[in-house]
């Protein structure tokens, strides 16, 4: 029988001794959280335990009202509910509030505070690119949640103009006037279908924030066929399952440079960890449980 709400928990825990963590979003088996949080949890030797909560958008409030209750100490929020979250929510941080978007959930005392830590993530992975970014077009894919935390870090390198595609043109179009007001120096465009071809061999940067590629439909590209890359572009899938996807594949056989969601995952994690828990995130060993879960697949 399919049940709209499943948890399923990593370790068996003494609930006397340990504090609940997790995820929650909905057909999220692909998810490989639990395995970098509880890796991390390990090897500091905590108290806490990192489970799914996987669940449609109307358990929603009961399940955050059950949080409160139930004293679980916090949550990554992903697809499709990090938007839909927020107004269930007690507060939410100054990036939270500007992306319209929260990945995770912190629990002090029955009060539920919403941050972004998807922007920390993004961050991290082109901070090395930074220099080949200023003043360029980039292109990012999609409209949701991860896109905007994409949106929110590469405004931050400043470049001429960001094109933006999404397959619901509406919500491409709400999200670019969003990142316009919030980034007046930036110029924020939505890119049409029919356009999107030529827009990607001109960004200098391409982002996937889409869910087009990831596991089980790996073959999937979230631009046409028929596109081609250059060895002076950057493309940077999220996706992280699996870590090349067909994106990446032939932007790679093309000459580009490319970056997978490794360093995404890896840092938005980290943050939301040490909001939880107050500790610094090991990431040596998690990252490494994570390389293993995935070469299993
Ligand atoms: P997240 O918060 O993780 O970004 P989301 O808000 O559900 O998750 O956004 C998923 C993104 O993937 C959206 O941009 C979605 O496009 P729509 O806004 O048109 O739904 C995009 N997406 C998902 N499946 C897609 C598909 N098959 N083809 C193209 N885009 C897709």
């Amino acid at each position: 029988m399919q049940t709209r709400c499943s948890v399923s928990i990593e370790h068996n825990a003494d609930p006397m001794k340990q504090s609940l963590l997790g995820i929650i979003g909905h057909h999220i088996s692909y998810t490989l959280s639990p395995a970098l949080h509880n890796e991390a949890i390990r090897v500091l030797g905590l108290p806490y335990t990192y489970g799914v909560f996987d669940v449609s958008g109307e358990m929603l409030p009961g399940l955050l009202e059950a949080m409160r209750r139930e004293h679980v100490r916090g949550a990554n929020v992903t697809k499709p509910h990090k938007e839909a979250v927020m107004p269930l929510l007690d507060e939410l941080s100054g990036e939270a509030t500007a992306l319209g978007a929260v990945n995770t959930i912190v629990n002090t005392d029955g009060v539920l505070r919403g941050e972004n830590t998807d922007v920390d993530g993004v961050r991290a992975s082109l901070v090395p690119h930074a220099a080949m970014l200023s003043n360029e077009p980039l292109l990012v894919l999609g409209a949701g949640g991860a896109s905007r935390a994409a949106l929110y870090a590469a405004a931050e390198f400043r470049p001429c103009t960001i094109m933006i595609h999404n397959r619901n043109t509406e919500r491409a179009r709400q999200t670019a006037a969003i990142f316009a007001a919030l980034f007046p120096d930036v110029r924020f465009d939505v890119v049409e279908a029919a356009n999107l071809v030529q827009a990607a061999s001109q960004a200098r940067l391409i982002v996937n924030t889409t869910t087009v590629g990831m596991t089980p439909d790996t073959d999937a590209m979230p631009l046409p066929n028929e596109t081609r890359f250059s060895n002076h572009q950057i493309i940077f899938d999220i996706v992280y399952t699996p870590l090349q996807t067909a994106l990446l594949r032939k932007a790679a056989a093309d000459g580009a440079a490319v970056i997978n969601g490794m360093d995404m995952f890896i840092h938005q994690g980290a943050r939301a960890f040490t909001l939880w828990t107050g500790e610094k995130f090991p990431v040596q060993a998690p990252r490494e449980r994570v390389l293993r879960e995935l070469g299993m697949r």
